[in-house]
């Protein structure tokens, strides 16, 4: 099977990695982190919301906002009106704040789900396709490539990739990721990468990556293996562990994978991490949004759970400085610490659809949530 090079606005990306948009977590400093790592990857931004877009909405505006140094800027939005969406798209581009767009169609939240929304979105043929075209249209004036991102389907039941990969090609999208899972899984079981290869080999013009469970590099390499997939999108296992994207790059280049960092190495990128939050939020709710990092970057390192407490309530960067003076800057991961979940791990859920939602495939009717502004997750 022939691999296709990944190229976005006329950008080659010989390391064919990308960081999965995560809400609340890829945001500027994030990707700095990242980035520091693995120079050169796709970075894609936290999702925002098409509507809220169209709206001008102040929160929004701050979340599409890039570093100077980000050479290519990814942003992921999230529509389910073919016009708002068209009419985000093209403010995106007239004010030149993205070099592509990645459009959200796996967001597997009930309360988006229930109204038709998010992962329900591809059940809709024909609006999933509307809603790619007005994206499509809007973006090629400014030759900013649309990419796409969706699941296998609803359930074991319902499985639409097949439709949406082809959709996408016959509409314009310039890639296509998979997240080898269906909504009801959430995040849950293993993802089913054979779906990926099923993805692959149906879909021929357009590069085709692979999503779900990549948790050390040489899953990464071994994804493409299995699958035949152009490249790899990378979520939960660099939460903590921004390093990972180095280890991409290792692996891909044939490189040795460095061993697991030590204790000390992890609490200065923790250092640095927290700083760069602090700088964009302020102080004090940047140190906040740290805790939650925090858990991430401990995963494997034994250092007890008194001290994972004072981490999760830490209220300034004194005292996260302080804690992390305390501790023993050479103790090493765990064995297999590498491979131990972080982030979102619950399912299977019950996927809620609206009353009728299946009868007919091929309506236009717009989904409850299609001028929603604030939904988050994918
Ligand atoms: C905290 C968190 C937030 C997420 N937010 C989004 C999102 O905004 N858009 C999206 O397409 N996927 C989102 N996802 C899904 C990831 O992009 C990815 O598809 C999923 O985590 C599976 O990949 P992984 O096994 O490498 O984590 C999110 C996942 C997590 C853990």
């Amino acid at each position: 099977m022939t691999r296709m090079p990944l190229v976005l606005r006329g950008r080659e990306f010989p390391i064919p990695v990308v960081l999965a948009p995560m809400a609340g977590v890829t945001n500027i400093p994030f990707r700095a982190q990242c980035r520091q790592f693995g120079p050169g990857l796709i970075y894609v931004s936290e999702m925002v919301m098409a509507a809220a877009l169209v709206h001008g909405n102040e929160k929004t505006k701050k979340m599409v906002a890039f570093g100077p140094d980000e050479d290519f800027r990814s942003l992921q939005i999230y529509g389910s009106d073919p016009e708002f969406v068209g009419r985000a798209v093209r403010a995106l581009c007239e004010q030149d704040i993205a070099d592509h767009i990645d459009m959200n169609f796996g967001c597997p939240a009930n309360k988006v789900t229930r109204k038709g929304g998010g992962a329900a979105v591809p059940v809709k043929r024909n609006l999933t396709r509307a809603i790619m075209r007005a994206a499509v249209q809007a973006a090629e004036p400014y030759g900013v490539p649309i990419t796409c991102k969706f699941r296998i389907g609803i359930n074991d039941d319902i499985v639409t990739f097949l439709d949406t990969g082809k959709a996408a090609e016959e509409e314009g999208i310039a890639m296509i990721a998979l997240h080898a899972r269906t909504a009801e899984q959430h995040y849950g079981g293993n993802a089913h990468w054979e779906y990926i290869a099923q993805l692959k080999q149906a879909v021929t013009s357009i590069p085709v990556l692979g999503n779900g469970d990549i948790w050390e590099a040489s899953d990464a390499v071994r994804m493409m293996d299995e699958t035949g997939c152009d490249g790899v999108v990378v979520g939960r296992g660099c939460l903590g562990k921004p390093w990972l994207f180095r280890d991409l790059v290792d692996a891909f280049s044939g490189n040795d994978v460095q061993p697991s960092p030590n204790l000390g190495f992890v609490l200065n990128v923790m250092l640095e991490h927290a700083q760069g939050l602090m700088a964009i939020m302020g102080p004090e709710f940047g140190i906040r949004n740290f805790r939650k990092h925090c858990g991430w970057y401990l995963t494997g390192y034994p250092v007890g759970s008194e001290v994972r407490r004072a981490f999760a309530t830490v209220a300034s960067f004194a005292e996260l400085q302080e804690i992390a003076a305390r501790l023993d800057h050479s103790m090493t991961l765990v064995p297999g610490g590498e491979r131990l979940a972080r982030g979102h791990t619950n399912g299977p859920i019950k996927v809620v659809l609206p009353d009728g939602y299946l009868e007919n495939r091929d309506d236009m009717t717009l989904p409850d949530d299609a001028h929603e502004t604030a939904v988050s997750g994918g």
